[in-house]
């Protein structure tokens, strides 16, 4: 898996309100292999992107909340029936939870609950492409010109 870590390049011009999130430049669009995920560090936060075929990049967090791990850029790119419809889907290397890479929601549990009372839904992202380059929106922080978050 290639960890991708470049938080501090912000590409964008903010957008929302008073500025109240900007677009963080993360790879270039030709790094990502179709349905092969990549994890990212973006903001303090470990991002898993899926480039699809039709190039579309969805991007969740790489955290699994049924093995409590950092593994779902790992995870088998395919897809569900949603209401008739089919979605992209991950499903998580370790239990086979399956997620809609576009809402986060998890589709199939798998028989499991996660793990200390986590959300089975993943958090998501927007992510745009401008000019080849993958970005991800993410809150501004006042000021800060695109700090990332400190680890304690
Ligand atoms: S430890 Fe890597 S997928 Fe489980």
């Amino acid at each position: 898996m290639t960890v991708l870590d470049q938080p501090a390049r912000e590409a964008g011009q903010p957008t929302g309100p008073a500025g109240t999130t900007s677009w963080t430049a993360v790879c270039r669009l030709d790094d990502l292999a179709p349905e092969r995920g990549v994890a990212a560090l973006v903001a303090g936060e470990q991002v898993a992107l899926f480039r699809l075929v039709d190039g579309t990049v969805l991007a969740v967090q790489q955290h699994d909340p049924f093995c409590d791990a950092y593994v779902l850029a790992r995870g088998i790119v395919g897809s569900r029936l949603v209401d008739g419809a089919p979605v992209p889907t991950v499903a998580s290397p370790m239990y086979k939870q399956v997620f809609d890479l576009r809402t986060g929601a998890c589709l199939d549990l798998a028989g499991k609950a996660p793990a200390r009372g986590m959300a089975p839904d993943l958090r998501t992202w927007h992510v745009r492409v401008t000019g080849g380059i993958v970005e991800i929106e993410v809150p501004s922080t006042d000021g800060a010109g695109g700090r990332t978050g400190e680890r304690a």
